[in-house]
């Protein structure tokens, strides 16, 4: 496999899935310090200590090789509130990233900053969350801030991490925080979170030269039957996952369905449109989509793909979706598709000898190089994630990282895939 020179090789992580020190350095409290205090719910209380420990993970980064590191800002690190003009801004907070920016930068390591990986501070979810509009106003607000903190050395700016999965599993069926259970009356947070990602674009456009984007998590919808009920069920699948979250940022509006669930007022479209450099692409697996029964409260029916190998979530292994995926989007969107990053990619299994994961990532760092071979412009791969950590709702018992954690000691031990994406790196220069 050959890939272009400059082509970028990273890993990702977010803030509520790895820092822990949720009390300390003046930090607010989140959406999922509230939602994980209820129910007997695994905690990101100390997650993997990466508050304390960020120079170590540094360290590992740099023995790893890559030219780029991902992470998330912690909003109520910066506004423990989550509004308030520049002079309210939390320093102590603001003096973490900075440290860990600077020390990236230090080992050759290109800072990669997400704005939102959804710990919301809760004092907006407290007056709607993204239910609200206000909230896309903080967010830009906060942008803001953020841009005037570290625009002189972030290298790509991420607004937000995956809108649909957001709006999916914290609005619309509740396994996340904020936990609302709303069916389609979740919809208005994704227009509010679209609506904030371009009003944050415009914001950071005045604080920083590097390039913006977003990064959105894309599902190929497979219809599982023939029949045109079947078809019909994925194609609106399709529009609900992926073409909601890619028509309207490229200039194209929201799929139909969006429409008589949102409140879209006038130049709504223009502010999600504000030109992006690059688009985010996160992928983990295609999506099985059949008809729904009579009666069912979904207009699809989410079920199984069948004969492909499952990590220990269960989700089938597929690389060739990614291919299809990236394919997709340039023959859907032609000229109007930005170059692409694929800002996660990877999988849960158990072990410090993970020989499933180093075929995963073979398997799809492959299907990206097809996808570029047949025209697609990408420009990099990130891989999900640095360390073993906090798997939201699956607490800690998904293991998604290059390096395993051990919860009681700390301590960090590189898998197999670790060496295997280092050598990989290395070859690839
Ligand atoms: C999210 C990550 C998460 C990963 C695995 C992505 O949807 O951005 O935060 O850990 O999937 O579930």
């Amino acid at each position: 496999m050959r890939f272009p020179e400059g082509f970028t090789w990273g890993v990702s992580t977010s803030s509520y899935q790895i820092e822990g020190a949720v009390k300390e350095g003046g930090r607010g409290t989140s959406i999922w310090d509230t939602f994980t205090q209820q129910g007997g719910r695994a905690t990101g209380d100390e997650a993997c200590d990466h508050y304390h420990r960020y120079a170590e993970d540094v360290g590992l980064m740099a023995d790893l090789g890559i030219d780029a590191y991902r992470f998330s800002v912690s909003w109520p690190r910066i506004q423990p509130e989550g509004k308030g003009p520049a002079s309210s801004v939390n320093q102590e907070g603001v003096a973490f990233y900075d440290r860990l920016v600077d020390a990236l930068l230090e080992r050759g390591i290109d800072p990669v900053l997400t704005l939102f990986h959804w710990d919301l501070p809760q004092a907006l979810e407290d007056q709607g969350g993204w239910l609200n509009r206000d909230t896309a106003h903080r967010f830009a607000e906060y942008a803001d801030l953020v841009g005037a903190a570290l625009g002189d050395r972030v290298k790509l700016w991420i607004t937000l991490n995956e809108p649909f999965i957001h709006m999916t599993l914290g609005y619309a069926t509740g396994e996340h925080a904020p936990g609302h259970a709303l069916l389609f009356g979740a919809l208005p947070a994704a227009h509010h979170q679209l609506l904030g990602h371009g009003l944050a674009v415009q914001a950071l456009r005045a604080r920083t030269t590097s390039p913006i984007t977003i990064a959105n998590n894309y599902s190929p919808a497979w219809p599982q039957g023939g029949t045109d009920a079947d078809l019909a069920a994925a194609a609106t699948y399709h529009a609900l996952h992926n073409r909601m979250f890619t028509d309207p940022l490229l200039g194209r509006g929201y799929p139909k369905l969006a429409y008589e669930a949102i409140d879209l007022r006038d130049g709504d479209l223009d502010v999600i449109a504000s030109p992006i450099d690059f688009l985010g692409v996160n992928y983990y697996n295609p999506t099985g989509v059949q008809a729904p029964l009579p009666g069912a409260p979904l207009p699809f029916d989410l079920v199984a793909l069948d004969g492909y190998p499952t990590t220990d979530f269960g989700w089938p292994v597929v690389p060739d979706g990614l291919r299809d995926l990236l394919v997709g989007l340039l023959t859907d969107y032609g000229d109007a598709l930005p170059p692409i990053y694929i800002t996660e990619s990877g999988c849960a299994y158990e072990g410090v000898e993970d020989p499933q994961r180093v075929a995963y990532l073979d398997g799809h760092i492959a299907a990206v190089n097809a996808a570029m071979t047949a025209g697609v412009d990408v420009r990099g791969y990130f891989v999900w994630s640095l360390l073993d950590n906090f798997e939201w709702a699956e607490g800690y018992t998904k293991r998604f990282g290059l390096v395993h954690v051990d919860f009681d000691t700390q301590v960090r031990t590189p898998k197999t895939s670790f060496a295997w994406y280092r050598d990989l790196i290395r070859a690839s220069r």
